[in-house]
């Protein structure tokens, strides 16, 4: 079912397979367009438990024919310090699931690179926001949400301003992340992320979110306050912004009790 909070619309599937079925449509939508097509569309892209069916679907309709070539990909964020082919990294994360499997060529692929040294990260991140905006700018910019409401890695209190940066995690994140590095205390400490006004400049939003663990910053994000202390919460004043939930997520919120049928 579909349900408005204002301006930003929320719909819970059945399931988070459907909604994933879901997310993966709106990409081939979207690169189909026929102004995508005449500029090659720009996405903006999650990594994380949560978007890898999305990935998996995108794989598959690539494998039946749908071409991604004229696609170019900026990745929210990575982990620093971290080696580019590090398993736990998300460079490593993008091409296990997705850029090693389609026809993006890599120099339309963009992802923060967390191998540099702390002296050049700076740069780095002015010229990965030039190169959004060489690129015309983020068409759809899918993204999840942690369970503390940080969206990319911007943790609670992040400016609704900021831009791609260096944040130092929070230590829910590094345990919500452990699994990936064999143990939290051998998370990163920091990370490169696109800003929060980075984000929110992206022309159209699409928030994926499934599972209990999620259920209380779903909450917070849609019926709390709009505040940095819940950076999911500032997506709400964004003008082009969808949810898919499953209902697990969903559960602290009104939805009327329905579900969109698989
Ligand atoms: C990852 C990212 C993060 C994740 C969030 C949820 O690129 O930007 O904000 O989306 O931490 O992670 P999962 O999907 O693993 O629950």
């Amino acid at each position: 079912m579909a349900r408005e909070y204002g301006d930003v619309r929320v719909r819970v599937f059945s399931s988070a397979d459907h909604a994933l079925r879901c997310a993966a449509d709106r990409i081939v939508d979207l690169i189909a367009e026929p102004a995508a097509q005449a500029r090659g569309a720009t996405l903006g892209l999650p990594t994380g438990r949560t978007p890898i069916g999305m990935y998996r679907e995108l794989v598959a309709r690539h494998r039946a024919g749908i071409s991604f070539a004229g696609v170019t990909t900026f990745n929210l964020d990575e982990y620093h310090p971290i080696a580019r082919d590090a398993a736990g990294s998300f460079r490593h994360f993008m091409r296990e699931h997705f850029h090693d499997h389609v026809d993006i060529p890599p120099r339309q692929i963009h992802i923060p690179d967390g191998s540099l040294p702390a002296e050049r990260v700076a740069a780095h991140c002015r010229e990965y926001e030039q190169a959004i905006r060489a690129s015309g700018g983020i068409d759809l910019q899918v993204l999840g949400i942690g369970s503390n409401g940080h969206i990319g890695f911007n943790e609670p209190a992040s400016p609704r301003d900021s831009r791609t940066r260096l944040v130092e995690l929070h230590g829910q994140t590094r345990l919500d992340n452990a699994a990936a590095f064999g143990g939290p205390e051998l998370v990163p400490r920091h990370a490169i992320t696109m800003g929060i006004g980075t984000i929110l400049e992206g022309r159209a939003l699409l928030v994926l979110a499934f599972g209990a663990a999620k259920a209380a910053a779903m909450r917070a994000a849609l019926l709390g306050p709009i505040d940095e202390s819940v950076p999911a919460s500032l997506l709400r004043t964004h003008r082009q912004i969808e949810f898919l939930l499953d209902p697990a997520a969903a559960a602290g919120l009104d939805t009327g009790g329905g579900a969109v049928s698989a």
